[in-house]
């Protein structure tokens, strides 16, 4: 047997109504908020992500999916979304034809990240940017569409966590500051970290060795050294929130893993996942699009990552529960030429139907359609196929009536009104 790589996973059909649920109605939340489907490919050039991402970052240096391929082009599976619809927006110019552009994607990512519970090599997101507009209120509207996914999908035990890791000017200060502070530990720093000691120490901050993160707890806040700009336009995104009425708090120590986030940052942290683990995540990138050979134009986006979103959920509910209008039983040696040809009626007039061809007792079909969830059961034996009829049963009541075969479409259509 060839087994399933590892961190990868199947959605078996088991799943995958839940799964279908929480794609349409993510999809048709953010449709509510104005967004419209972007679809860009899983595989993108290296550099785009080294660009966007950062190239000290985790993804970037140890969790890319990435190789030459047969043309000798340096190629990696997207471990996010962003870098992707932001190259594909500057390269069709998108920002010239819309000057806000709000896009979503829902499709799968790749990290070789060391796999445990919720955490994958492939998983999926639902990615949402709006694009060439800097108001805090898009801030807050794009945290309250996060949550309005979330609520919508009923995902209990959720809060939203903010903080804002400021601009160029006040980071380029943050530095210099963490810098001084981290500077008589560095020896206790892990290899990683010292590295980053001199090339990027904010990513210090987001370190999970035990030591690093022991550091980073007495560090410095960057909330502490936003300039004036910076903080009225966190402020405005607070005030906002709460007048949308949208849960959060601040996290001052949140920095996120990704580099190109300026000002508003945020989570979204799951009780029963625990702060190492957010179901999502996102914030705003002023000069993103611009480094990416784009106009001069700011975005703020996030994504929800799907399979834990989904471990929050129940696996039954009424909402994503499978059913079928029909289970036809065909019964008896000669009715099987009139029960294909009155299963191929009802599919084809709307009406969702189910049957076997093997030809097992009424007691072993009664099982199908109740596995399948039917809500009748026709049943066509060689009596009613004497008498052009069949017998209705209704799952729910246990009625049984007969109705003529040229009659059932509209007796089952009147019952579907
Ligand atoms: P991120 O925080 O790296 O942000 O990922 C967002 C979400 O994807 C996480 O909160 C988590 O639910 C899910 N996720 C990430 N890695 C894994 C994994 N290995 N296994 C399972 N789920 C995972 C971004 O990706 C940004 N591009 C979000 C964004 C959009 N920022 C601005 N626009």
């Amino acid at each position: 047997m060839i087994r399933l790589i590892k961190g990868f996973h199947d959605i078996l059909p088991d799943e995958t109504r839940k799964w279908g649920f929480i794609v349409r109605t993510a999809a048709d939340t953010l449709e509510r908020f104005g967004f419209r489907e972007i679809i860009t490919p899983v595989m993108e050039r290296t550099e785009l992500f080294e660009r966007g991402i950062g190239q000290v970052t985790d993804i970037v240096e140890k969790e890319m999916y990435t190789f030459e391929d047969r043309g000798g082009d340096t190629l990696s599976l997207r471990p996010e979304a962003t870098a992707g619809i932001l190259r594909s927006v500057v390269e069709h110019s998108l920002l010239r034809r819309d000057a806000v552009l709000k896009v979503y994607t829902i499709g799968p990512m790749f990290r070789r990240e060391r796999p445990s519970k919720g955490r994958f090599r492939q998983f999926f997101q639902i990615n949402a940017e709006v694009l060439g507009d800097d108001s805090p209120y898009t801030d807050a509207e794009a945290i309250a569409a996060a949550h309005s996914i979330m609520a919508n999908i009923g995902a209990s035990g959720l809060m939203m966590e903010i903080n804002s890791v400021g601009c160029q000017q006040c980071r380029g200060d943050f530095r210099a500051k963490l810098r001084d502070y981290i500077e008589p530990h560095l020896d206790e720093l892990c290899p990683d970290c010292k590295r980053r000691y001199d090339t990027n120490p904010l990513r210090i901050l987001d370190c999970k060795v035990d030591r690093c993160v022991e550091i980073a707890k007495q560090a410095p806040m960057i909330i502490d050294s936003l300039d004036a700009g910076c903080k009225e336009h966190f402020h405005k995104v607070q005030e906002t929130l709460s007048l949308l009425d949208v849960p959060y708090h601040i996290e001052p120590r949140m920095v996120r893993g990704l580099d190109y986030y300026t000002r508003t940052a945020f989570e979204i942290i799951h009780g029963e996942l625990g702060r190492s683990k957010a179901v999502g995540g996102g914030g705003r990138y002023d000069t993103l699009i611009k480094e990416l050979g784009g106009p001069d134009a700011s975005g703020i986006g996030f994504a929800i990552g799907l399979e834990r979103l989904a471990m929050g959920l129940s696996d039954e509910d009424p909402r994503y529960a499978r059913s079928m209008d029909v289970y036809v039983a065909i019964l008896g040696k000669n009715a099987g030429n009139e029960g294909v040809r009155l299963v191929n009626l009802l599919r084809g007039s709307g009406i969702s139907t189910e049957t076997r061809y093997t030809g097992t007792s009424l007691k072993a079909q009664m099982k199908v359609a109740d596995k399948v969830w039917a809500k009748k059961v026709l049943m066509l034996g060689d009596d009613e196929l004497s008498r052009r009829e069949v017998t209705v049963r209704d799952m729910q009541t246990g009625d049984q009536c007969t109705v003529g075969i040229d009659d059932i479409v509209s007796y089952l259509q009147g019952d579907k009104r």
